[in-house]
């Protein structure tokens, strides 16, 4: 029997040149952004405010199949992918299970996580149209210190609104962000208007991803040669990370391996929409059947307790609507230690595949059991994982120990999306006996579902 190595990193040369639009493939397309005033869909002149004009035909196009990556992309893409996939042989020795468990890690730059890949892309067309100034939100900061760096590469300004929390929790992000020359504002502040009623409404509010995204339109649409840039939930985003899934099947195949289960962390639906893209496109033509889980945190479980309903994508209920599974805008979820899964909605992308039962399963996991997935994958395979990541490895380890008690050997794939070097608070808070388990109960959710828009 041939042995397959611990790690196998693609060759540059194999690195996706084209982008995968799941899209293409899907028997029922997700449905069309609505604008906010005319409740109509959106246009391409609806978004060319928002967004630079190349990522606003990214995110209508539901028919081009594969869309080529411009060569600059490629170039930032090469200074850290190909990234590895990974047999997690001394977890599986630990677990003493017959089931087969590799990982996607993404976390292998400055950054620190998979958000890279859309960040790189966001930043080249901005600077491709002659886009000055560039603005987003960030909950983790994972996504704005990617923003940052592919800004500060491609030569862009860049204002990030920091969920305040998060900027509590981890200041050396935005240290990070600003090596990159970021501007990091904690959200919600009160440089917008926005800011300023969310925060006279709640004064003591942590913020939420909803709160920062609505104060970074504000400061994009109110400022010259200003876009705005999302770093997930949207179609061209998981478009951009098609990389990872793209990359994992070519490893796959090298080893001639294909996943019975493809399990990814889910907070707007970007790492697992990027790497379930490719086995999808499998199971949508008819070719395979592998089982799709996401996971999502307990404490914000938008696929597991949410509606499937058009929704504002922010709190300020400023941008155009989106038909997705949701909590609705209003809701703002407990401070947790998985600040990029605490957001309301979920790709457009990935709750059709769910409404339509293509993505078989969304599970929720509660935080503590999350960190005891977490400290054991550290300890075992040597890598710390941020905690959003922890959530596929809390599944990835119970469907490991399902196959010891039934004697299957499965082949199970997940997505490692970032490193746990910013999430030392975290850790330090699950060492110290501090972390509990806050989920919500149905009146608190109703609380949210009151704030759906009437559609
Ligand atoms: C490390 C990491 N993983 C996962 C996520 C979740 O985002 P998405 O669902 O878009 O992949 C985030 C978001 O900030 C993150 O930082």
């Amino acid at each position: 029997m041939k042995q397959i190595p611990n790690k196998v990193y693609l060759g540059e040369e194999n690195m996706p040149k084209q982008w995968y639009n799941l899209r293409a493939d899907m028997p029922v397309k997700p449905a069309p952004l609505l604008h906010p005033g005319t409740g109509k869909p959106a246009t391409l002149d609806d978004l060319r405010p928002v967004f630079c004009d190349e990522l606003a035909r990214q995110e209508l196009d539901d028919t081009t199949r594969y869309i080529d990556i411009p060569g600059p992309i490629l170039d930032f893409y090469r200074m850290y992918r190909p990234s590895p996939l990974v047999r997690a042989y001394s977890l599986e020795k630990h677990l003493g299970t017959p089931a087969k468990i590799y990982y996607k890690y993404e976390g292998n730059n400055t950054s620190g996580s998979h958000k890279l890949n859309s960040a790189v892309a966001q930043a080249y067309y901005a600077k491709a149209q002659g886009i000055t100034g560039l603005t987003t939100e960030t909950g983790a900061g994972q996504w704005g210190t990617a923003m940052a760096m592919a800004c500060g590469v491609f030569g862009v300004d860049l204002t990030v609104y920091m969920v305040k929390v998060s900027a509590e929790q981890k200041p050396q992000r935005r240290t990070l962000m600003e090596v990159y020359k970021a501007a990091v504002i904690p959200s919600p502040s009160d440089t917008t208007k926005v800011g300023r009623e969310i925060l006279a409404q709640n004064p003591g509010t942590g913020g939420s991803l909803g709160c920062a995204i609505s104060e970074a339109i504000e400061k994009a649409v109110t400022s010259e040669n200003c876009r705005y840039v999302l770093g997930s939930v949207l179609n061209q985003v998981v478009l951009h990370q098609s990389v990872i899934g793209l990359e994992a099947k070519a490893a796959m195949d090298m080893l001639g391996e294909y996943p019975d289960i493809v399990i990814g962390c889910a907070g707007g639906g970007s790492n697992l929409g990027g790497l379930i893209c490719a086995y999808m496109q499998d199971r949508l033509t008819g070719k395979a059947n592998p089982y799709f889980i996401a996971v999502e945190p307990a404490s914000c479980p938008s696929m597991t307790r949410g509606r499937f309903a058009y929704d504002f994508c922010d709190t300020g209920r400023t941008t155009p609507l989106a038909k997705m599974y949701t909590l609705g805008c209003g809701f703002i979820p407990a401070p947790n230690h998985a600040g990029g899964l605490r957001y309301h909605g979920m790709s457009p992308i990935l709750s059709q595949l769910y409404h339509d039962g293509y993505l078989d399963e969304a599970r929720s996991a509660e935080q503590t059991k999350v960190f005891e997935a977490a400290m054991l994958f550290a300890q075992k395979e040597g890598l710390l994982p941020a905690p959003e990541s922890a959530h596929a490895i809390r599944a990835a380890l119970d469907e490991a120990l399902k196959c010891k008690e039934t004697g299957e050997a499965k082949t199970i794939l997940f997505g490692l999306t970032g490193t746990g070097f910013f999430d030392m608070t975290a850790y330090r808070n699950y060492l110290d006996g501090g972390m509990g388990d806050y989920i919500p109960t149905d009146e608190e959710l109703e609380k949210g579902f009151a704030t759906l828009p009437n559609v």
